[in-house]
């Protein structure tokens, strides 16, 4: 069976005044559907059967011949997992053993938020801010387009989307604020903390929508 498109884990109304209901039917019902639908199709014409995104990712990611398939696959990947980086109600700072160590590996809560929003706005172009547990040290990272850090080994914690469909209806040109707000405003750190849990017994969590029906 094919990957399927996961659903929101919240409703196309939840994430408003921040993230209003028109980009989420665009960036989840258009252009998140497009990745899944060509990892399908590229899957089918291949021949190929993967149940698992982070096994199609692994595959495809040193292999230029299979660029699009990285590509439709790792954004499915990013995407579902941006989805779960948010929630109403949330972001500020985490609590408990996550604000711990972040505060450990970068100094402080602040230059933890100082270094994630110099890597979203210093993304040129398309891309992606991450904190990730690199081998037990929290670390914030960037990369560009479709690029993920699963396949540097790392676990994500957290993840933005800097990709201009993610804030150009709501936001403009104005990327700080989008990036501002995230982290005011929706940064999901149950989701974070769930994810540094796993991490601390060498695991990831699996979401819904990455693995094959
Ligand atoms: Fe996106």
């Amino acid at each position: 069976m094919p990957f399927a498109l996961p659903d929101l884990p919240y409703d196309r109304t939840a994430l408003a005044p921040h993230i209003s209901a028109e980009t989420l039917d665009i960036h989840h019902g258009r252009h998140h559907k497009a990745y899944v639908t060509t990892v399908n199709t590229l899957l089918d014409t291949a021949g190929l059967k993967i149940n698992s995104l982070e096994e199609v990712i692994a595959g495809s990611s040193r292999d230029e011949s299979n660029r699009a398939l990285f590509n439709a696959a790792a954004q499915s990947w990013n995407h579902t997992f941006y989805w779960a980086s948010m929630a109403p109600g949330a972001g500020g700072a985490p609590s408990g053993r996550l604000v711990k160590q972040i505060e450990a590996d970068f100094g402080s809560f602040k230059a933890f938020t100082d270094q994630f929003a110099a890597a979203a706005m210093g993304q040129f172009g398309s891309g992606w801010a991450w904190l990730v547990d690199e081998h037990g040290t929290l670390k914030v990272k960037r990369t560009p387009n479709a690029e993920t850090p699963l396949t540097q080994g790392d676990t994500p914690l957290l993840a933005i989307d800097v990709w201009e469909h993610a804030y150009y209806v709501d936001y403009r040109n104005d990327r700080r604020g989008y990036v501002d707000t995230f982290l005011a405003s929706l940064a999901n750190w149950d989701f974070a903390s769930r994810n540094l849990e796993q991490a601390s017994g060498g695991k990831r969590l699996v979401l819904a929508g990455t693995t094959a029906a």
